[in-house]
């Protein structure tokens, strides 16, 4: 089983694939307070920036799981580029539960992997050592009609109701969201330019058709995302 081609090819410049810059990257892993040596393992880590960096900026042993070939061969290469004490594994990780616990465990952008939120915080729980950290990437709505996204406060009350104390958040903004969103429009651009001829042309034309308007229309105004950071309460 591998990822989509066209998600690697919309995301082919991005080393973070998540509404989060590179600085509030930094803030959350400064925010945790990470103990050198601290382990982390990280679910569906996509080219693994948060394992390297944070290795890299505070000593942290990091493990990642993802589904694409693509991404887990972008990840270690950033490893062997930073020099850093990270080990990528290809694979589902809808059930990966880590060899020996661990004090951060994450899932930032990818709760369908255990079917939501709760089911997330539960499967990131068995990897977990009792006093340790899970963290969950997950979009919520800011403004606007009703749709399938909880309001910041429902999140954080799911978050609760689910027995989870929140220790530390780091939001994204609008300006964040651009470097996610509007970065895969010159990716998608180049590919068509580069490849006219390629299955998967007639759909990317229509998305840059249409996906900016969209994007400043509903997405931006009105879709918030961020990483929460829970301790299991006692
Ligand atoms: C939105 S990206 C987030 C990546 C990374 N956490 C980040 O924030 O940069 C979602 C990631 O989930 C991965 N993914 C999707 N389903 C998966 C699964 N069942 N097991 C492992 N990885 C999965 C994709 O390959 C992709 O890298």
């Amino acid at each position: 089983m591998d990822l989509p081609r066209h998600h690697t090819i919309r995301e082919t410049s991005h080393r973070i694939i998540d509404p989060f810059t590179d600085h509030q990257l930094a803030t959350l892993g400064r925010a945790l307070r990470l103990d050198p040596g601290a382990t982390v393992l990280d679910l569906a880590c996509g080219k693994g920036e948060l394992l390297c960096t944070w290795a890299r900026d505070h000593q942290t042993v990091g493990t990642g799981v993802d589904l694409s070939t693509v991404f887990v061969a972008a990840a270690r290469e950033r490893a062997t580029s930073l020099n850093v004490d990270v080990t990528f594994v290809q694979g589902d990780a809808s059930s990966y539960v880590a060899h020996e616990p661990v004090d951060v465990a994450s899932c930032v952008g990818a709760t369908w992997i255990g079917g939501g939120v709760v089911g997330t915080l539960e499967l990131l729980g068995r990897s977990l050592k009792p006093r340790g950290i899970a963290l969950i990437g997950e979009p919520f709505w800011r403004a606007g009609p009703p749709n399938e996204f909880l309001s910041l406060p429902d999140l954080v009350r799911q978050l609760g109701d689910a027995g989870w104390d929140l220790v530390e958040m780091v939001l994204a903004d609008e300006h964040s969201w651009d470097r996610y969103v509007a970065a895969q429009w010159l990716n998608i651009r180049r590919f068509l330019d580069e490849h006219p001829d390629d299955e998967l042309a007639p759909a990317f034309r229509e998305e840059l058709s249409t996906g900016p308007l969209d994007y400043v229309t509903n997405q931006r105004p009105n879709l918030g995302w961020g990483v929460f950071a829970l301790m299991r309460r006692p």
